[in-house]
């Protein structure tokens, strides 16, 4: 088992990838700026490890900075050391993700998640560690597309924060196209949701959450009043959008199927994965399952349109099945009930 350095490791897919790679015998460097995730998670992960009886103490080291300080990450590659391995591959997830407000501020979102993606490459290059599984998003696919949408669907993003993803992408592509060296997957994740079954860790947005299941949530709680479904009228079954939603414990197992499949020299050097489960569930489908699971009331009402929102979303996920050694497990009642659970054990978050 190797040593693998995470980038925003602290943060909501971060902290359950991290998990999963310990449970699974790796080691963990992580950096993170807590920009946007809590001082609490390493706690929360190293209690989880006890429910394992496991000692993540001694399997984690933990960096606080930014990604874009470059002297600090050279000193990582060189320094950092767990049971004397040194830093073999990196899962780079750190980044701003909030689609609205990369309209609103894309400098903020250019700058932190192409440069800091670009200080990072030039530095594991620096240090001879060329193996990376990068964080894209299913933003990347257009309109045009029909859906499921497979990795050869047309990209073009329609925001900034798509765009960044789109750039690092074909700056990864360029880094294998230049030095074969380099092994490269990015993994374009549909609409991750859920949280681990212990409630011990989840999502925990700052302010007002933008994101269906974490607004859900906090109706469910009473600390928002009502949903916003944003149109009725859309091209689907019952008029309101179609989302592949992923448990987020299945998607930090593609991480870790897809770090084992880095060090498959038969790979190709640059892969692109689709990983969701494949179904289409709509708005209503999400909010009459997550009552009927969790025995709980979520009002809602109907709104315009959300600038920008697509009618359906869906994976072709067949490339992810047939090379990565993953499947998804977690069905809609799991994602249901696995994110009502931490809600009610973390009503405040961390
Ligand atoms: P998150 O905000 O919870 O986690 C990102 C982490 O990166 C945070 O802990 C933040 O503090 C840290 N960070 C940000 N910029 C940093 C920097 N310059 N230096 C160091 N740390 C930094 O987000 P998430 O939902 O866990 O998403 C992780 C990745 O997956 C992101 O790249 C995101 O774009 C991508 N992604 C997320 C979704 C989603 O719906 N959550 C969907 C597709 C892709
Ligand atoms: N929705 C509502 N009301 C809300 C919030 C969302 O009706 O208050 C609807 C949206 O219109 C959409 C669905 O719920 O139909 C899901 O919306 P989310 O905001 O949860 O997710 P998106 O599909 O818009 O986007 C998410 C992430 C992106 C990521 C994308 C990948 O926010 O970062 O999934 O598919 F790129």
């Amino acid at each position: 088992m190797s040593h693998i350095l995470v980038t925003g490791g602290t943060g909501y897919i971060g902290s359950h990838t991290c998990l999963q790679m310990l449970l699974s015998g790796f080691e963990i460097s992580i950096i993170d700026s807590y920009v946007n995730s809590s001082t609490k998670v390493l706690d929360s992960l190293i209690k989880l490890g006890k429910e394992y009886n496991k000692d993540f103490l001694e399997k984690i080291n933990f960096f606080k900075g930014d990604i874009r300080d470059e002297l600090l990450l050279d000193s990582i590659f060189k320094k950092s050391r767990i049971n004397s391995k040194p830093i073999s591959s990196v899962i780079h997830f750190a980044g701003f993700k909030a689609v609205g407000e990369s309209f609103n501020y894309p400098l903020k979102y250019w700058q932190n998640n192409l440069n800091g993606s670009i200080s990072l490459f030039k530095v594991m290059n620096q240090n001879n560690c060329r193996n990376i599984i990068f964080s894209s998003s299913a933003t990347v696919y257009c309109q045009t597309n029909s859906f499921p949408v497979s990795e050869e669907g047309i990209v073009a993003a329609s925001n900034p924060y798509g765009q960044t993803k789109l750039a690092i992408e074909k700056l990864l592509r360029d880094l294998t196209n230049s030095d074969e060296r380099w092994r490269i997957i990015a993994l374009r994740y549909f609409n991750p949701v859920g949280a681990h079954p212990s409630g011990t860790i989840g999502e925990d947005p700052v302010g007002i959450p933008n994101n269906l299941f974490p607004i859900i949530c906090q109706v469910a709680s009473g600390r928002i009043d009502r949903l916003k479904v944003f149109g009725k009228n859309w091209p689907t079954k019952d008029g309101t959008c179609l989302r592949d939603y992923i448990h987020v414990m299945d998607l930090a197992e593609a991480h870790k199927a897809s770090i084992e499949l880095l060090f498959d020299n038969t790979q190709d050097n640059f892969l692109v994965l689709n990983i969701g489960n494949g179904i289409g569930i709509s708005v209503l489908e999400a909010i009459n399952k997550f009552q009927e699971i969790n025995k709980c009331n979520i009002s809602y009402s109907f709104v315009e349109r959300r600038n920008g929102d697509l009618p359906i979303i869906i994976a072709d996920n067949k490339k992810a099945l047939s090379l990565l050694n993953w499947k998804p497990n977690r069905d809609l009642n799991q994602m249901c009930s696995d994110a009502w659970n931490w809600q009610k054990k973390n009503p405040n978050g961390y």
